[in-house]
């Protein structure tokens, strides 16, 4: 099966002469919910811009459903539905006429079930109560929900949505996961783009990392996150006979705080009983201890040797 989406050495520069995509190769599979992740400046938008034939790559090839862009465009994106930075709404019309607009400029959509399509994507997003309102009185995550109505408009192949939970609340984030899944369980490929880590684990199979416009790694999410080695952690009052006799063990220290240390997972030979014993036969007062299971922001840790922004 080809792949959904397929770029090749995909660079992007701009007139200004910043390089904001830089050979970018990926390759997301049927099926996918895939996030592209990377902190603000990473280049997502722009390859999604590529990916949507919106701006010319500079170099290299992009495929989507197994088509050139930016050349079969008008054979592609009728089956791709997309949300890209700041959705193009009209103020001044309400949030239902803003989609019966939309759905009225495709020559696909047929005229008679209009209200009724509109009104099921207005309900998906959780705008239903809002429909009525003018566009220009939503708030930010309204206007994104709004935007990603307009996308689920019609049953599609493939969704490309560039940070669908920009601008919304923890409540609202929530509910475009659950989204997605839905929508992906469906059948849809879904790509979307995100500069949360956390998010992009909860949600996605598949996720490639972005930095400074290069991919650094791609992938399954669990294999992403089984690369890194996951973390131990000690709770105690005694952190500085902690970490001497984690040292003593040869375990590698990661921080030690107030009442915490965490190290790197002892080497296999190392019994964690038995360090739970050497801990507490040295007189350290073990209130916790266990290994965590390596998530993705170790694997980016290991990746860029920097933290990342899950806070958002
Ligand atoms: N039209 C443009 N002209 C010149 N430079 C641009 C243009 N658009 C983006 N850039 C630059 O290209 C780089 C990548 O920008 P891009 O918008 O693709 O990043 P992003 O990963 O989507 O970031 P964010 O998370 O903030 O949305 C940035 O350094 C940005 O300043
Ligand atoms: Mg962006």
């Amino acid at each position: 099966m080809a792949p959904v989406i397929e770029t090749r050495e995909l660079s992007k520069r701009y007139r200004g002469g910043h390089l904001a995509v830089d050979g970018l190769s990926l390759t997301v599979p049927e099926g996918a919910v895939f996030g592209f992740l990377g902190p603000n400046g990473s280049g997502k938008t722009t390859t999604i811009r590529m990916l949507m034939g919106l701006i010319e790559p500079t170099s290299g090839t992009a495929r989507v459903l197994d088509r050139p862009m930016p050349r079969a465009a008008r054979t592609v994106l009728p089956q791709v539905g997309a949300l890209i930075e700041g959705p193009a709404l009209y103020g001044f019309l309400s949030g239902r006429d803003n989609l019966l607009r939309i759905d009225s400029a495709d020559p696909t959509a047929d005229p008679r079930t209009r209200r009724g399509r509109v009104a099921a994507a207005l309900e998906r997003v959780g705008l239903a109560a809002a429909a009525g309102r003018k566009a220009k009185a939503y708030s930010l995550g309204m206007k994104q929900r709004l935007g990603l109505a307009a996308a689920l408009l019609q049953p599609r192949r493939l969704l490309v949505l560039d940070e669908p939970t920009n601008g919304l609340d923890p409540q609202g984030m929530r509910e475009i996961r659950t989204l997605v899944r839905e929508l992906a369980s469906d059948g849809t490929t879904v790509f979307l783009s995100s500069h949360l880590l956390d998010e992009i684990e909860q949600v996605c199979t598949h996720a490639a990392v972005m930095a400074q416009g290069r991919l650094l790694t791609q992938g399954p999410v669990a294999e992403l996150a089984a690369g890194a080695r996951g973390r131990l952690t000690v709770t105690t009052p005694d952190v500085p006979d902690a970490v001497r006799v984690l040292k003593e063990q040869g375990v590698v220290i990661l921080e030690s705080g107030q009442e915490r240390v965490t190290a790197e997972p002892p080497p296999a030979e190392t019994d964690l009983a038995e360090l739970t014993a050497a801990l507490v036969a040295a007189g350290v007062r073990v209130r916790g201890f266990g290994v965590e299971r390596p998530s993705l922001e170790d694997a980016f840790v290991a990746l860029t040797g920097e933290g990342f922004d899950v806070a958002g």
